[in-house]
C-alpha cells in the first residue's frame, strides 16, 4: 500500500457532507487541510494555564480562508452553466474569486473600495487577471451594488450570501474536530461580513450531530467568540454602522450580510461579540509573529487579541482549550507590517567583515 495519499482539496475530503453532485467538475486548488498549531510561548508569557491553537488559514492557495468557500461556489457556478462571477470585497474574496475563476475558465468581476485594499491582495487579483472594478465607496456600498447588478447582468454572486460559500467554509470546523478528536471549548474569530462565524457554527453543529459516523466525537460544541475592530463594530453597537474605519481593512465593514446567522451562532453557543482597538489588534499580530513565528494579517489577529483579553479577565477560564482562526496570511498586507516595525528598521553598514562582526557582537 502506498504511503502517499495525494490531497486534492476539501470537496474530495468532505464530499459526503457537502451538497455536491457526483458528476460535478470540481474546481480546486488544493485548499483546506491547513495546520492547527498549538501556541508554545504565548501561554507561558501571559502566565495562564490555557491551551491555545491557531487554525492557520493563511496557508490556503490564495492565502486566506476564502478559498474554502470559493472552491464550492465556483464549482457550483460552473455546474449551473455560469460564465462569470462577481463579488464585492475588502481584498481576500477578490483574490480567491479571481484565482478560482481563472482555474475554471470563467470571468471574475471584483468590486473593491479604492485605496482600502492591502497591497498583496491587489497584486494577486491583478495577476490572476480578474476584471477589477474600483469604486469610490466602501465594501458595504460595493455589496449593495453587487446585489443589484445581478438583475442587469449574467453574473453569479460569490460573496458569502451565496450559500455554497458557507458550505465550503464549514469544513474548517470539521478539520478542527478531526485534529483534536472533539470541538474546543472556545472558538475565537474575527467578524466582518459574518459569513465565517456562520460557517464555523454550522460546521460544528453538523459534525457533532452525526456521532454515529464518528464515534470518537462527542456532542460538544464550542462557545463562539466573535471579535470586531472598534471602528467597525456593528455587532457591538447592536446595529449597522456607516463609515466603518480600521487599520484591519479586511474587516472594514459596517453592514454585515450574515447579521441574523451570526447572532444565532452567538445565542446558541452562549458566546459573545466584543471589539478591539486597532492598537490591540496590531499588538496581537506582533506578539504572534514575534513569539511564535506565525505571521497573520491584521484582521486575523483580532481573534487572538480578543482571546487574550478574555483569558486575562477570566471570562475564558483557565484549563480551557481555545482555537483562534487566523483568517489570512501576514504577507497580504506588507505595508502595515513594515509600518509597525518602523522603529526596528535595519541600519545599513559597511560591507566588511569588521562591520558585520561588530553588528553581531553588539547585539548578543
Ligand atoms: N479576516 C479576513 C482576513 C478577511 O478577509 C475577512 C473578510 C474576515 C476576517 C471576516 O470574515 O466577513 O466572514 O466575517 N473578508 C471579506 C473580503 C469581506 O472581501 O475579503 P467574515
Amino acid at each position: 500500500m502506498s504511503m502517499h495519499q495525494h490531497y486534492t482539496g476539501l470537496i474530495e475530503r468532505y464530499r459526503a457532507r457537502l451538497p455536491i453532485s457526483e458528476s460535478a467538475r470540481v474546481i480546486s486548488l488544493g485548499e483546506g487541510n491547513t495546520p492547527l498549531i498549538e501556541l508554545q510561548n504565548i501561554p507561558k508569557l501571559i502566565g495562564k494555564d490555557v491551551t491555545i491553537y491557531v487554525k492557520y488559514e493563511g496557508l490556503n492557495p490564495t492565502g486566506s480562508f476564502k478559498d474554502r468557500g470559493m472552491t464550492m461556489a465556483v464549482t457550483k457556478a460552473v455546474e449551473d452553466g455560469s460564465h462569470a462571477i462577481i463579488c464585492a470585497s475588502t481584498g481576500n474574496t477578490s483574490a480567491a474569486a479571481a484565482a478560482y475563476a481563472v482555474r475554471a475558465g470563467i470571468k471574475a468581476f471584483v468590486l473593491i473600495p479604492e485605496g482600502k485594499i492591502a497591497l498583496g491582495k491587489l497584486a494577486q487579483t491583478l495577476m490572476y487577471g480578474a476584471q477589477i472594478i474600483q469604486i469610490n465607496g466602501n465594501f458595504d456600498r460595493g455589496m449593495a451594488l453587487v446585489k443589484e447588478i445581478v438583475d442587469h447582468a449574467p453574473v453569479t454572486i460569490v460573496n458569502s450570501i451565496n450559500p455554497f460559500r458557507i458550505e465550503g467554509q464549514k469544513t474548517a470546523a470539521f478539520e478542527i474536530i478531526d485534529a483534536l478528536g472533539d470541538a474546543p471549548d472556545y472558538h475565537c474569530l474575527p467578524v466582518g461580513n459574518a459569513g465565517n462565524i456562520t460557517a464555523y457554527w454550522q460546521g460544528y453543529k453538523e459534525y457533532s450531530s452525526t456521532i454515529d459516523a464518528l464515534p470518537q466525537v462527542t456532542a460538544k460544541r464550542p462557545v463562539m467568540c466573535g471579535y470586531q475592530a472598534a471602528g467597525a463594530a456593528p455587532f457591538i453597537a447592536g446595529k449597522m454602522i456607516d463609515n466603518p474605519e480600521t487599520v484591519a481593512t479586511a474587516i472594514r465593514i459596517g453592514h454585515p450580510q450574515s447579521w441574523d446567522f451570526a447572532w444565532n451562532a452567538q445565542r446558541e453557543s452562549n458566546g459573545w461579540f466584543d471589539s478591539l482597538t486597532d492598537e490591540e489588534i496590531l499588538a496581537a499580530q506582533k506578539l504572534l509573529s514575534g513569539h511564535e513565528g506565525i505571521f497573520c494579517e491584521p484582521a486575523s489577529a483580532a481573534s487572538l487579541a480578543g482571546a487574550l483579553r478574555d483569558i486575562g479577565t477570566g471570562k475564558i477560564p483557565e484549563g480551557s482549550k481555545i482555537v483562534c482562526t487566523l483568517t489570512g496570511n501576514g504577507l497580504k498586507d506588507p505595508d502595515t507590517a513594515i509600518e509597525q516595525c518602523k522603529n526596528t528598521h535595519p541600519v545599513t553598514i559597511a560591507a566588511t567583515l569588521d562591520a558585520v562582526k561588530k553588528a553581531i557582537l553588539d547585539t548578543l
